[in-house]
């Protein structure tokens, strides 16, 4: 194992990352480049502007993850790359990357799925970590519960009805005139951190439903009512020229929020894993991946609904939490171990074909 090398290669959203990764799992590079400007100026990923900062930046970013892990292509034992779920003008360019290095190294390819490399990247960090095993995946397009039978056999248990968690997060931290450079999720737990947890009373989404989906479109919109019932003019304001006593009403609201939108995780993730629990009585491992899971709140409060029922967490470092290439070579080399991959594209194939 220790001799296969896999090129991981990510751009579903507005980070264009690549990596490599060996077969026993050591990281030999990993390069990230997000669109930090572009996503203050235009409030958010604009598709078509996305898909031009990965077109400027992919082809750096892969020579940087190769040069960094001192290999060149033609040590390579295949490239992998996501193909979805995710905003296709973007994905193309990934793939089409992708598709240009296996042609010309005549590489075996391996297509990932986004959401499956954001769980099984856990595996990367705990070795000791074998299927069966309970995931909770939150980013900001997805919140999923799922129970992983084996490699490429998910039964998912719960999704979101509307918006994933990470999605309010970002729109609450806009609402509340953080500063969005870093991205909103992290700019709201660190005002949290100032504000009182139960100075606002929100409702936790979804009690009369007793199943394991989830719902955040509605505490969304509560975050914003309680912001204009506060008369505060959060979108000519920044939170950095607010008074004190504004800076602390925006801390109260961060933090009544997060209390609410961790308590419906906690909540919906004791469900999952008593169903888990019948359906598979040998799970041992709770993993909880994607974006958010790099929250210490987030990562505190699912803790202890593992510890409560007896399973370990598995989380892993922030930097692999968020959209990383990392995890999308990781899952190539799971799936190419397992025999799982495509032929290099004949040499007169063209680039960009899915
Ligand atoms: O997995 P990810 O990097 O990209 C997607 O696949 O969507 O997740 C991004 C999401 C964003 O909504 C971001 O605000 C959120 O994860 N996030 C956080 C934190 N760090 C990132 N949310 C809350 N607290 C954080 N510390
Ligand atoms: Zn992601």
């Amino acid at each position: 194992r220790a001799d296969l090398l896999m090129l991981g290669i990510e751009t579903s959203c507005d980070d264009t990352a690549a990596a490599v990764v060996r077969g026993d799992g050591e990281i030999l590079s990993q390069v990230v480049s997000s669109q930090e400007d572009l996503l203050v100026r235009w409030g958010g990923v604009a598709p078509k502007m996305a898909e031009e900062a990965h077109s400027l930046a992919i082809d750096q970013v892969v020579q940087k993850a190769l040069d960094d892990a001192n290999v060149s292509e033609n040590d390579l034992s295949a490239v992998a790359v996501t193909v979805g779920p995710g905003l296709s003008l973007c994905l193309r360019v990934g793939v089409h990357k992708a598709r240009k290095i296996a042609k010309s190294f005549r590489l075996p390819i391996v297509g990932v799925h986004h959401m499956e490399a954001h769980a099984l990247v856990s595996r990367l960090v705990n070795k000791d970590l074998d299927f069966p095993f309970l995931a909770l995946l939150i980013s900001g397009g997805h919140n999923l519960l799922v129970l992983a039978h084996g490699l490429g056999q998910y039964v998912q248990l719960g999704t979101t009805i509307d918006d994933a968690i990470g999605e309010a997060y970002d729109k609450s931290a806009r609402w509340l005139g953080l500063d969005m450079r870093k991205g909103g999720g992290p700019a709201l737990e660190q005002l949290a951190l100032e504000g009182d947890p139960n100075a606002v009373k929100f409702s936790v989404p979804m009690r009369q439903h007793k199943d394991c989906n989830f719902s955040y479109a509605g505490l969304k919109t509560q975050v914003r009512l309680a912001i204009e019932s506060r008369n505060i003019s959060t979108d000519d304001v920044p939170i950095s020229s607010a008074t004190k006593d504004d800076r602390q009403i925006r801390a109260n609201i961060a933090a009544s929020f997060q209390r609410v939108a961790v308590l419906h995780l906690e909540e919906r993730c004791q469900r999952a894993v008593e169903w888990a629990l019948k359906m598979e009585p040998s799970i041992k491992y709770f993993v909880v991946s994607g974006g958010v899971a790099s929250n210490q709140y987030v990562r505190t409060h699912l803790n202890q609904i593992a510890e409560k029922n007896g399973l370990q967490l598995v989380c892993p470092p922030p930097r692999l939490c968020t959209d990383n290439g990392v995890m999308i070579a990781w899952t190539g080399i799971e799936h190419f171990i397992a025999g799982r991959f495509d032929e290099p594209p004949a040499v007169d194939e063209p680039d960009d074909m899915q």
